[in-house]
């Protein structure tokens, strides 16, 4: 089991149906080939997380890196993991919408997005706890039965 979380710029604009069609798409390649992750976009960059066998990674990876529609990818990290953070996502897009002060949120992923509203290129490997944050949120979401329902909300 690999991990390899990577942060890019966007090319062009892409609106939000643009993105979304974007997550499908690799969401059910990603699923076929036995990888799991998130693809988050604030507008202006993309930070993806992708795991599962290092053979397909790197098969996904190689289209992504030649992909008009982002520039200036930086790998933050690319090796072996124990476990899965993000079991069951294909690739879950995650597009953050504007930012509300962290005294509006009213679910744990309103929180985490209004503390994401920053550029991620310039975090460097402080993105990776980004990444552990989101999966941490997903796994406490998942343990409270109560609360799928806004998981699902934010498109889980
Ligand atoms: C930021 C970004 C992330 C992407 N992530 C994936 C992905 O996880 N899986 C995938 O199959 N395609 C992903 N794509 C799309 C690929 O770059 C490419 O368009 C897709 O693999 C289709 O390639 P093809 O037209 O050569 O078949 C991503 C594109 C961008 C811009």
């Amino acid at each position: 089991m690999h991990r390899l979380v990577y942060t890019s710029t966007q090319a062009v604009p892409l609106n939000p149906e643009d993105f979304e069609r974007l997550c499908e798409q690799a969401s059910s390649r990603n699923q076929r080939l036995g990888l799991s992750g998130i693809l988050l976009f604030n507008g202006q960059e993309f930070l993806q997380c992708l795991e599962g066998d290092h053979a397909q990674i790197t098969e996904v990876f190689k289209p992504i890196t030649q992909d008009s529609r982002h520039r200036d990818i930086q790998i933050h990290c690319f090796g072996p993991v124990a476990d899965r953070l993000f079991t069951g996502w294909g690739m879950q897009g995650i597009h953050l919408g504007p930012n509300r002060p962290a005294s509006e949120a009213k679910t744990a992923f309103d929180y985490l997005d209004a503390q994401l509203h920053r550029s991620w290129q310039s975090l460097g490997a402080g993105v990776l706890n980004v990444v552990m944050e989101y999966g941490q949120v997903k796994a406490e979401m998942e343990k409270a039965p109560q609360r799928r329902a806004l998981l699902s909300d934010h498109g889980g």
